[in-house]
């Protein structure tokens, strides 16, 4: 397999053409933004700490019967994946109180909640991915009810498979964000990435964050909780 052009540019990532049409090729940046783009910084090491973990967890959630773009490790940022077209949501699941819903709800950081939510935002910068419901999403045509459906279901079995791992590893799921991606046959797999950038981890013992709301708060020790998380599932 061949690279070729660059097709697209992200925040965190850029996505390559390649000699295979059923393949493209995802190479992870260190650049790290926030709040939409507002802050900037870099953080040393995280494109390949986010790139081996994504495929790290791609390959588990396989094993476990979901449909991922992941098709191989490239080398220590690159990894080929399927040709999809991206489902314009971020699909966020969340099991404790934290970041944005615990300033619209008022709950404390932390607080437990008696069952998962799950939330979905429009993925578009220009507008701030404003948050939408089953409703909008149907309204305007951002996915079909049978889709909408299909994707909540893989979300909720997702959280169910990714908190008994993390717990394994001491490590508190408190939230996350996905994103689902259609192949040219129609089928919805899981896409995107799933690294201390798109979820909330917390130490299961001290309750330390070992992801990136150190840099969007201005912890420090952002480097450091990344490579926690690389230790933790013995990729370092
Ligand atoms: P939030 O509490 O800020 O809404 O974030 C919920 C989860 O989604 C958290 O794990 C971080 C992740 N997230 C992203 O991956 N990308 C984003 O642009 C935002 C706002 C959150």
């Amino acid at each position: 397999m061949q690279k070729k052009e660059l097709l697209y540019e992200g925040k965190a990532k850029k996505v390559y053409r390649t000699d295979d049409p059923g393949l493209y090729i995802v190479s992870y940046k260190d650049d790290a933004t926030a709040f939409n783009g507002l802050k900037k910084g870099t953080i040393v090491g995280k494109g390949v700490v986010n790139n081996q973990m994504s495929n790290y967890m791609f390959r588990l959630l396989e094993k476990q019967g979901i449909p991922t773009h992941y098709v191989e490790e490239l080398n220590e940022r690159e990894t080929a994946v399927k040709r999809v077209s991206i489902i314009p949501l971020e699909v966020i699941v969340r099991n404790k109180a934290a970041g944005s819903l615990s300033k619209r709800l008022g709950l404390p950081e932390g607080t437990g909640l008696k069952s998962p939510v799950l939330e979905f935002s429009y993925k578009n910068d220009e507008l701030g991915d404003p948050m939408v419901n089953d409703y909008h999403i149907l309204a305007v045509e951002l996915a079909t009810r049978e889709e909408l459906d299909q994707i909540a279901e893989m979300s909720l079995n997702i959280n169910r498979l990714m908190v008994d791992f993390f717990k394994t590893v001491d490590v508190d799921l408190i939230d996350f964000k996905l994103e689902f991606g259609k192949t040219s046959d129609g089928e919805i797999i899981l896409a995107d990435e799933i690294s201390p950038d798109t979820c909330r981890f917390w130490d299961g013992t001290t309750g330390e964050k070992l992801d990136k709301d150190r840099f969007r708060r201005d912890m420090g020790g952002v480097e450091e909780a990344y490579a926690e998380m690389m230790r933790r599932l013995g990729l370092k």
